[in-house]
Formats: C-alpha cells, sequence, structure tokens
C-alpha cells in the first residue's frame, strides 16, 4: 500500500541533496571559490518551488490539517512548532533570493552575507526534516488508515498539477544535476586531499 508518508520522506531525500550541495556551497564560498550564477539561480528554483511550494505546500495545505482532523492541535508541538519553521524557511528563501543577486552583483561585497543564509538554511532543514521523519509521520502512522493515505496521496497529485507536467521528476532531476555541478568546482579538484 502507498502512504503519504512515505512520499513526503521521499521527497526529504531529494531536499536533502539540495541541502548537501548549498552546505558545500559554504565551504566554496568560504575559501573564496568563484560560484557560477547559473548554479544559485538553479538552486534558488529548486528551493523555492520544490521545497517551498510543492512539499511544504502539501504538507501545509493537506498533510497538518489531515492529521487536526484526526484530533492532533493545531497549537504548540509538533505542528504549530513545524509551521513556524515553514514560515523560517520562507523568509530565508526571500533572504537567499537577495543574497544570490547580491552576489551575482559583486562577489566580494555580497560573498558573507550568502554564506550567513545559505548556512541558516543548512542548519533548519536537517532539523525540520528529522523532526517530521522520527517523530510526525510515526505518530501519523498510529492515526491514518488505508484510505486516509490514497485520499492524501489524491490530494498531493492535485497539488502537483499545479506545477506542470512532469515536474516532481523535473525537479528530482534538478537535485541529481546540481550535486554533480557542486563537485566540478575546479579550484575544489586542484586542492590537495587532506588525507
Ligand atoms: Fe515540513
Ligand atoms: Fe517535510
Amino acid at each position: 500500500m502507498a502512504k503519504a508518508t512515505e512520499a513526503l520522506e521521499r521527497e526529504h531525500k531529494v531536499i536533502q541533496k539540495a541541502v548537501a550541495v548549498m552546505a558545500q556551497l559554504v565551504d566554496q564560498l568560504e575559501l573564496r571559490h568563484a560560484v557560477k550564477p547559473d548554479l544559485l539561480r538553479d538552486l534558488l528554483q529548486f528551493m523555492r518551488v520544490f521545497s517551498d511550494q510543492c512539499h511544504h505546500g502539501k504538507e501545509e495545505s493537506y498533510f497538518f490539517p489531515y492529521l487536526e482532523s484526526k484530533g492532533v492541535p493545531s497549537t504548540g508541538c509538533p505542528l504549530s512548532a513545524l509551521k513556524g519553521e515553514h514560515a523560517k524557511s520562507r523568509q530565508l528563501m526571500s533572504d537567499l533570493n537577495s543574497a544570490a543577486a547580491g552576489y551575482i552583483a559583486d562577489s566580494e561585497k555580497g560573498r558573507l552575507t550568502l554564506i550567513q543564509v545559505l548556512q541558516s538554511l543548512v542548519t533548519l532543514y536537517p532539523a525540520h526534516i528529522w523532526k517530521e521523519d522520527y517523530l510526525l509521520f510515526p505518530m501519523a502512522e498510529k492515526l491514518l488508515s488505508e484510505d486516509d493515505h490514497r485520499l492524501l496521496l489524491e490530494q498531493f497529485a492535485i497539488a502537483e498539477e499545479g506545477l506542470g507536467t512532469n515536474a516532481h521528476q523535473s525537479f528530482e532531476a534538478l537535485a541529481e544535476d546540481l550535486t554533480q555541478r557542486i563537485d566540478q568546482c575546479p579550484q575544489c579538484a586542484r586542492m590537495v586531499p587532506s588525507r
């Protein structure tokens, strides 16, 4: 049986690829390695559309309200805390948009701000995903029936229709592509491995 929780968990794994790219970007920027504008733009697009609009959208519009309808309190832990983290990530996405534009316009001036915003996202996302994977989803498993999962998966599919044909697969491919491109930093390739 397909489960809504497993669908969200699979998306977490895709998002974690972009988080790993952001962590590598922090390292490269700290070493003053040049980061290509198109990589920043594609990363921003992935984070805004796949992570926020698509994934957080499914959670906020369907999954969390469904759990509330099953008796999970909308205030306090865990739902209110998770919604607060979505709001924080949305703010950081807006900050990333400005910081990436600032870096593209003047890399020396914009470098530190871009590092700070990326580092904030690298700190926020894994902790948020951990809470959902290890606390929220196991709790949801106790509340959701087979029919509930089916209904939620139907709602998730409707949410994805707004993103266009094959959008999900395209964003999964983009996360993998970003992983390959961040590994191709010519300056990192010249560095002597530490061991
Ligand atoms: Fe979430
Ligand atoms: Fe999530």
